[in-house]
């Protein structure tokens, strides 16, 4: 499995304003975008040739990655003039392949601690077409719901289902065969999850069940999650290392009244001010939190000023925000310049 296709088309319409100008998959955690971690976990199981499909504010991943030089990559972009969809993407990303082998394909927005060295096994010893990493979760209804029977066989695959009937669901990586990639049309929108996974369980597909470290960064919340969890070394990333830290700070200014807790990262030039409280939170760079601030689950852009007393609870704040003393923020809000 030397090759892979990375999915990072999306708008990330969840995620705004913060993928006004940022596509979602380079969106930092713990200060380094998703695509470096999950680009880095494939080229640990021995991948060595990424296609990127892209479409999205697609220049911005070539202006960030080049061919790849500096994760020791190569790095090559099929780029959608409109979104094809996931199944659409994977046919045009499928061009750009060269060899003839099994291909992971996965979803631009996951942080996952299961093995991909194991998922392959899965798939060489079953003798499936694809096989799926399938990942237990509470609610399932916001996912691909993904039954499979006692050898792990998938029976079907219902996305996003409104009464799931089971908790086992699509965790977005995937190892296809090429000739069920050669066979999707080309320039048409297609979802994998909608029309190509329902059609490929009458022929075989297998499930890789884990319950390791998972989650998808749908949202703000969920990206200010995964980026405490791995600083905190709840989550796994190998373009971290294994950290066990309260807080990841770059070179930020912190008064020694303040208190930074919960995996809370800070870039660079971030200022927090006297009695300040910043627990499970990212500031970009050059933001200032404001004296006796309370900053908590929350995602604030770059060059923010958050006023002194100021209240944020869940809060996503785009860049160039000034949140002056006095305001009240409702927790959940969405702020934009
Ligand atoms: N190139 C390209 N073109 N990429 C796309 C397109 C497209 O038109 N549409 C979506 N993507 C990429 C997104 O950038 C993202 O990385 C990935 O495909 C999945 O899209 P999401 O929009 O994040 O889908 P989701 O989270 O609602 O559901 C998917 O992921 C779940 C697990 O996280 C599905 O695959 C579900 O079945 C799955 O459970
Ligand atoms: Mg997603």
């Amino acid at each position: 499995m030397s090759e892979a296709i990375l999915l990072v088309g999306g708008q990330g319409t969840r995620l705004r304003p913060l993928t006004d100008s940022t596509p979602k998959p380079l969106l930092p955690l713990a200060g380094v975008a998703c695509t470096t971690h999950q680009l880095l976990k494939a080229k640990a199981a021995g991948v060595t040739r990424v296609v990127l499909a892209t479409s999205y504010l697609a220049e911005v991943f070539e202006a960030q990655y080049g061919a790849g030089e500096e994760l020791g990559l190569e790095l090559v972009y099929a780029v959608e003039r409109e979104p094809l969809g996931t199944g659409g993407a994977i046919a045009n990303a499928g061009q750009f392949l060269k060899g003839d082998g099994p291909i992971l394909i996965f979803n631009g927005d996951v942080i996952s601690n299961h093995s991909l060295e194991e998922q392959y096994r899965v798939h060489e010893s079953s003798g499936a077409v694809a096989t799926l990493h399938l990942t237990p979760v509470e609610d399932a209804r916001a996912y691909g719901c993904v039954p499979v029977d006692d050898s792990g066989r998938v029976k079907a695959f219902l996305e996003k289902m409104d009464n799931p009937v089971t908790n086992l669901i699509n965790a977005g990586c995937y190892i296809f065969d090429r000739s069920i990639i050669d066979v999707i049309p080309l320039n048409a929108v297609i979802s994998v999850e909608r029309e190509i996974f329902p059609e490929l369980v009458k022929q075989h597909v297998q499930g890789y069940v884990s319950d390791d470290y998972w989650i998808d960064l749908g949202t703000p919340e969920a990206f200010t999650k995964a980026s405490a969890d791995l600083i905190t070394g709840r989550a796994y990333s190998p373009a971290l290392g294994s950290l066990n830290m309260e807080y990841l700070a770059n070179a930020a200014e912190i008064a020694t009244s303040a208190r930074i807790t919960g995996g809370t990262f800070l870039d660079e030039g971030v200022i927090v001010d006297e009695s300040a409280y910043v627990h499970q939170s990212v500031i970009l760079a050059d933001s200032r939190v404001g004296s006796n601030a309370h900053v908590e689950n929350s995602f604030v852009g770059r060059g923010v000023k958050i006023g002194s007393g100021i209240k944020l609870v869940n809060v996503a704040v785009g860049d160039g925000v000034e949140i002056h003393e006095g305001t009240t923020v409702s927790e959940g809000a969405r702020l934009s310049a």
